[in-house]
């Protein structure tokens, strides 16, 4: 093994049929030796010079470093198709985003990007709704879909959960989802908690007129997590919602491809221990990259002015490539080939005081959940369903927040409790 195995400067990467990843590294090595080590551990080396790895094996699969930029830290690996086995994350994931990190030669290496040629991305299901199925089913199609999550986190029984959601479903919201640590528990069992919400949704769409939706969160093992989901179809559910890291990616793959018909929401709790730290781990933009790849119709990627840590330049670029529609993005170097858009949620700390100022940096192909911000209005949760309606319909109106409450009681008491901020 030389470095010219690996380190090809002149190299022109076939983005047709070869996977691009963009890698940020820090070394008490120089970078090229680093990007060297970190192309031939992620795809056919090792440490030392093996006898098993022949001059034809290297020539058609070794990776190619093309790109090193020592000012910025920038390295970019060009990874022939052959070493990826089609439609599956991990494999994916166990090549380039797995032993690298680990070794002694980095002090830091972050996966920043990944750019997948089109036939690599059409063996993905993608999304099975999408944007435009999702708007379809809920018949909204000019706002943002009005969400809800439940709270406490846990602590309700199933009758309460179903009572609650009816009653915010009635005051306006239109998507209401479990927490992200709510499956089945002793004080709310998962199939009381379907039949029970499920009943009672059908009744405030008979009322109302109204499409709903609850999304029911089936994170377990992948096995639980199918029967889960096929019992929410039976009952008459349209949606199930999985923690896509703690859940894993063969998990999120085994829920799409079971193809139950089901928007799948995908929730992304535990993902800053490896997307926060700027220098080491993998970034958000690949995460939502690999979840549109898995087939999650609507997924988390950050409110820029509520209670996560997300910058906004970062949140736009991911929203911007969930949403990206291969019919119109097909002339483009990277296209999502066939699989469908994927609808962003923003969610976390977010009250009615912050809509105008969350739509006019996200846009409106967007869910914008609730949780605090409307159990915590000063008069409970129904007030705040209200309010956050109001809310929405006033950026919608283009009239500001403060004007539209002078007529709208529910949104000038959100707006005295918690400010603009
Ligand atoms: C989520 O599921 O995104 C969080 O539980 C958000 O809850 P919050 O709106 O109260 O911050």
């Amino acid at each position: 093994m030389t470095k010219n195995d690996y380190l090809k400067l002149n190299y022109k990467p076939n983005y047709q049929n070869e996977i691009v990843a963009t890698f940020y590294g820090e070394s008490r090595l120089s970078l090229k030796e680093l990007a060297i080590k970190t192309a031939e551990e992620s795809s056919i080396g090792t440490w030392t010079k093996i006898n098993t790895l022949s001059s034809d094996i290297l020539k058609r699969l070794a990776a190619r470093i093309f790109y090193v930029n020592v000012k910025t830290g920038i390295f970019k690996i060009a990874y022939p198709l052959a070493l990826f086995e089609p439609a599956s994350i991990p494999q994916l994931l166990s090549s380039i985003a797995g032993n690298i990190f680990s070794m002694k030669a980095v002090k830091n290496l972050r996966l920043e990007d990944i750019e997948f040629p089109e036939k690599y991305i059409n063996k993905y299901p993608g999304p099975k709704w999408g944007i435009s199925g999702i708007r379809k089913i809920t018949g909204i199609y000019n706002r943002p879909l009005i969400g809800c999550i439940i709270k406490p986190k846990l602590g309700l029984t199933s009758s309460q959960n179903a009572e609650l959601a009816a009653q915010i479903f009635k005051n306006g919201v239109d998507v209401i989802k479990d927490d992200e640590n709510l499956t089945d528990l002793s004080f709310n069992r998962f199939t009381d908690r379907v039949k029970k919400v499920l009943l009672l949704k059908k009744q405030v769409e008979k009322q109302t007129g109204k499409k709903k939706i609850y999304v029911f969160n089936v994170t377990a093992p992948t096995e639980i997590m199918l029967k889960r989901s096929a019992f929410v179809k039976k009952i008459g559910g349209q949606c199930v919602m999985i923690d896509v890291i703690t859940a894993g990616w063969a998990g999120v793959q085994s829920l799409r491809n079971a193809d139950l018909g089901l928007i799948i929401h995908g929730h992304r709790a535990g993902h800053s221990t490896f997307t926060r730290n700027k220098k080491h781990g993998i970034s958000m933009l690949v995460l939502a990259n690999l979840a549109r790849l898995a087939g999650v119709d609507q997924f988390h990627t950050g409110t820029v002015v509520g209670k996560m840590e997300g910058e906004e330049e970062e949140v736009i670029k991911i929203n911007e490539l969930l949403k990206e529609d291969w019919r119109e993005f097909n002339k483009l170097r990277e296209n999502w080939g066939k699989l469908r858009p994927v609808l962003p949620i923003a969610s976390g700390g977010l009250h009615p005081g912050l809509t105008d100022k969350l739509m006019k940096i996200l846009g409106h192909d967007l869910i914008i959940n609730f949780g605090g911000g409307i159990h915590g209005h000063p008069r409970g949760s129904l007030a705040g369903a209200r309010a956050a309606k109001q809310a929405i319909e006033a950026t919608i109106k283009k009239i500001p927040l403060k004007i539209y409450a002078r007529d709208h009681l529910e949104l000038k008491e959100a707006l005295e409790h918690w400010g603009f901020k």
